[in-house]
């Protein structure tokens, strides 16, 4: 391939927030219609690179060539216009506008009325179409669609700017397992036509099968660039991204199931949600629920923990009954939510203040909110978590995509939790984090913590749990032990229940 198919190149760029050197002399080199994956721990510069892309923050030092002339856009949409598109870790979707609003935002040639309107949604259906989401009507609110029929409306907006480069970041984080696969065909007719993409994932095997070339980030710096998708050994690009080599292993379970179990849920359900769910966990015990994204888990936990009224059915935690998350909470209970940004952080109070906020009673029982004393937990999770940077005294808001999914999960290390109910806790966690998370979980249950989690990976519910439920569209289809069912067993399960008839529930 030949030096004039590089479409974009950066050298030595530098991007500094207080106290923090976000980019420390990034180098990256993209091709004409390549997937380039940008690979790197949390926190180690993805996100912020491609905002300097995207227009959104600006270099402090260094070069970027785009379509061989310099590039230093001053806002979203001079990016847009020069042909460079991103999808989100948050998707930036205006809620209350149509599809085809959204997907023409920015456009300024949108003079007149009617006929304009109807232009524009002619010219969305068409796009729509050449993403394979004819079905996704123009005129709908955004708002109404689900997560990844908001992506679409992201990426209808790339095209409908005739975007040159599509950066994405961390789009398969909010898809289930048959989206993913969606997202990667279009994705492959886009590079067939010459656009590049840029993709930033945790999940390897998604690197594997999507990507042409990765480069990988380590504190701001590019550690190696360039390297084929396909053939780089896993543990070379985990040593790039870490700077040591990490085994992926599950550590070894001694599954407890003796004793009266502590969470017993019998006949759950809510209407068109879950029905007749029945469960148990015992303390000390980890049971996992693997299921697709829609498929009710995420309501199922919401209702155990109280914050959704069940319309029948009982949930009781040691013998007593939950109805509210204020009964959830005095007896024990804790949840990591699903989505972190909307239900679990205030993202401009700091970190140690979001990390005890659960624990605010057993704090602040003394009088006041003890500062110091929160500070003083605080401090001893992040180390734990690795959280970075290690300054418990910024804002939340500040942290990386990952870094806030630890402060999720890290609250409730502090408490005298007795139940832990997580949705998905290492989602957009790195691998070397991810080791420790689960570590942190199995700890948890050693000290006799009765766990029930939530994953779309099968491999991390099978790795964790010694108890496995499938769940598909709404009912608990099946339970075994985690070392006598495999992942091929869940996927058929869950996918096509195919194992349902005759099978006990
Ligand atoms: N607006 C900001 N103000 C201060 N610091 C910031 C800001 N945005 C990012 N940072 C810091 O810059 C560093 C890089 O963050 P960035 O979001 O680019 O990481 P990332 O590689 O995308 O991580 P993740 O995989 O967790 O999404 C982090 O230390 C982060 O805390
Ligand atoms: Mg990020």
């Amino acid at each position: 391939m030949s030096d004039s198919d590089v479409v974009l190149r950066l050298q030595g760029v530098v991007k500094t927030f207080p106290g923090v050197r976000a980019l420390d002399g990034v180098e990256l080199e993209v091709r004409k219609g390549e997937v380039h994956c940008l690979l790197g721990q949390n926190g180690a510069g993805k996100s912020t690179l491609i905002k300097i892309l995207a227009g959104v923050h600006h270099a402090d030092e260094g070069s970027i060539t785009w379509l061989d002339e310099p590039f230093a856009p001053g806002n979203p949409q001079a990016a847009m216009r020069a042909g460079i598109a991103t999808i989100y870790q948050e998707l930036d979707l205006v809620e209350d506008l149509s599809v085809a609003e959204n997907a023409f935002l920015g456009h300024e040639e949108s003079r007149g009325g009617f006929l304009k309107r109807r232009s524009t949604a002619a010219r969305t259906r068409e796009i729509l179409t050449r993403l394979g989401h004819a079905e996704i009507p123009p005129r709908r609110m955004v708002r109404s669609l689900p997560a990844a029929g908001k992506q679409i409306v992201s990426m209808a907006r790339a095209l409908s700017h005739d975007a040159k480069l599509i950066v994405m970041d961390e789009p398969s984080a909010v898809l289930a397992h048959d989206e993913v696969e969606n997202l990667f065909r279009i994705i492959r007719e886009l590079t067939a036509q010459g656009i590049a993409v840029i993709y930033i994932s945790h999940r390897m095997e998604e690197i594997r099968d999507i990507g042409d070339r990765v480069t990988v980030l380590k504190d701001g710096r590019t550690t190696a660039a360039n390297l084929p998708a396909r053939e780089t050994p896993t543990r070379e690009l985990v040593s790039r991204m870490t700077g040591r080599t990490i085994e992926y292993v599950f550590p070894p379970r001694v599954g407890r199931s003796d004793g009266e179990p502590l969470l017993r849920v019998e006949g759950l359900t809510r209407a068109g949600e879950f029905t007749d769910a029945a469960l148990t966990v015992r303390a000390g015990e980890i049971v996992g629920i693997a299921g697709l994204v829609g498929s009710g888990r995420s309501e199922l936990l919401e209702t155990i923990f109280g914050a959704r009224q069940a319309d029948s059915g009982t949930v009781t935690v040691g013998g007593k009954p939950i109805r509210s998350i204020g009964a959830a909470v005095r007896a024990g209970m804790g949840m990591a939510p699903e989505e972190r940004k909307s239900q679990a952080l205030l993202l401009d109070e700091p970190i140690y203040r979001n990390m005890t906020l659960s624990s605010f009673p057993g704090y602040a029982r003394v009088g006041f909110t003890d500062a110091g004393k929160e500070r003083a937990a605080a401090e001893r999770t992040a180390d734990r978590l690795e959280l970075r940077p290690r300054d418990v005294s910024r804002p939340v808001r500040t942290l990386s995509g990952g870094n806030q999914q630890k402060v999720v999960v890290g609250r409730w290390l502090l408490d005298r939790t007795r139940l832990l109910l997580l949705d998905e806790p290492t989602r957009g966690v790195d691998v070397g984090a991810r080791a420790e998370l689960y570590q942190v979980i199995h700890d948890l249950a050693a000290g006799g913590v009765g766990v029930l989690l939530v994953s779309s990976e099968v491999p991390e519910v099978l790795g964790l749990a010694d108890r496995v439920l499938v769940m598909r569209e709404g009912h608990l289809i099946h339970e075994a032990p985690a070392d006598e069912i495999d992942e091929a067993t869940v996927l058929d399960l869950v996918m096509a229940g195919s194992l349902l008839e005759g099978e006990p529930a």
